[in-house]
Parts: C-alpha cells; structure tokens; sequence
C-alpha cells in the first residue's frame, strides 16, 4: 500500500448520509465529481481523495488509518468500536465534531399483533439485527436473554418471514416499520452523523489541511443553525 500525501475522506458510497456528505464537502470548498461507478474522487482544487464505501465500513477504515477522515452515523461507529472491544483489536478514533444530517434511532420493534409491555417481552424470543453487540448491551443491561438473527439487510422482513419474532434496526421516517407491520416499542440508541479522524498524528501538510477543513465545516453547520 502506498501512503498518499492526499487526505483521504471515506464517505457513504449510496444511502440515508451521502448526499449530505457530499453536499457538506462541497459546502467547504472541496470542488470534486462523483462517477457513480468509481470508488474515488479526486478534489480539483485540494489534495483530497474521497472514498466512497459502504457506511458499515467506514469505522473500521478509519481505526485503522486507512484513511484520515470519515463521515459516519454513531450507530455504526458504537457497533464497530464494541465489536471491536470484543476481538481486542484496536477501536480508538479522534471525534472531531458531531454533524447536523443523519439522525436516527436504532429501535426495537415488533408485529402489529404482538403483545408488547416491556423489552422482557422478548425474553428467550428470537431477533433479527444488522446490530449485534448494541441489541446484546442493552439485553444485557435489562437482564433479558434472547436469540439471535444475523442479517445485514432486509432485517425488516425477517418477522413475517418466520425468521424472527422481532428486530431490531435503524428507524428514521418510520415509513419501513410500517410498510412492514412493525411498531416501534424501544429506542436503544439514538444517532447522528459524524466527523472522525484515524488515531495519531497527522503529518503536518494534512493536519493543516484538516485544521482548515474544520473551521469551514464549523462555519457551514453553524450558518444552518
Ligand atoms: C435503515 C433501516 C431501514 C431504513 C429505515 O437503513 O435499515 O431500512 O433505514 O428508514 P425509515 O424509518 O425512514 O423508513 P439505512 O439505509 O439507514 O442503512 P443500511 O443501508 O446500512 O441498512
Ligand atoms: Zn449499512
Ligand atoms: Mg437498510
């Protein structure tokens, strides 16, 4: 692998963050073009490279210093880092600031028909989750056992389909809970977007670059304010 002297930012390739990552970039004066079908942009006007990767990746990219700067929601981030905890690998990342796009929550939800009272209703029941170790922390904060449903995708389904009894997943609208006779009966984290930063120091040409960057994106997220 070669070290590049361009600062490297991964962004969500395609869904809920990528247009406002884009849009928050541009904002900051990065000119560049996103080819759909090309992994990187190179900015015209700055020695930036923007990665265009899954979300889920993301995390891990930078707590490894694969690349310098991420743009990630704090779901996957607290997923990835308690994975992590668990292998003992290394999870650390410099937060550089909270952004203002990307809200959601990771909620527990259930069918229409299910009698829910409280999260021991799930006792010994079955639930599917692209979120392991957030749903295990807080079944095991609660003191509630449960089974296990490992899916990256299409978790909503995973009731009807006889898979699971309930899930757990990211809601922001609501509008797949509902198309998929689910309700929302627990929120266990809530999230939003933000910018890390890979640990350890930076060489001295990229943290100008970074200290730049910063102050535009203070000034772009507190004009919106
Ligand atoms: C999440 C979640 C649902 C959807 C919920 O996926 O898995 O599919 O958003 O949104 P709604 O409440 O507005 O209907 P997301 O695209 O965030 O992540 P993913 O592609 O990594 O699964
Ligand atoms: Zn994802
Ligand atoms: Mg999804």
């Amino acid at each position: 692998m070669t070290t590049s002297n361009r600062l490297r930012i991964a962004i969500q390739k395609s869904g809920r963050l990528s247009k406002d990552s884009q849009q928050l970039l541009k904002s900051c004066g990065i000119k560049f073009n996103v080819n759909e079908q090309r992994l990187i942009a190179h900015a015209d006007n700055m020695p930036i490279d923007l990665l265009r990767v899954r979300d889920d990746d993301i995390p891990g990219l930078v707590m490894d210093g694969v690349v310098d700067l991420g743009i990630i929601g704090e779901n996957v981030l607290e997923e990835e880092q308690l994975e992590r905890e668990l292998i003992g690998k290394r999870a650390e990342v410099i937060k550089l600031r909270p952004l203002d796009f990307g809200a959601c929550r990771l909620s527990l939800a259930v069918p229409t028909e299910f009698a829910y009272q409280d999260a021991a209703s799930l006792e010994g029941l079955r639930i599917a989750t692209s979120y392991p170790n957030l749903l295990r922390r807080f079944m095991q904060n609660k003191g509630i056992s449960y089974q296990d449903c490992m899916l990256k995708g299409s978790v909503e389904v995973a009731p009807r389909a006889g898979l699971a009894d309930g899930i757990c997943d990211l809601v922001s609208t609501g509008a797949t809970l509902e198309a998929n006779g689910l309700y929302e009966t627990e929120v266990i984290f809530r999230s939003m977007a933000c910018l890390v930063q890979a640990p350890g120091e930076l060489s001295p040409s990229k943290q100008a670059l970074v200290d730049k960057i910063m102050s535009r994106v203070n000034g772009v997220v507190q004009a919106r304010e």
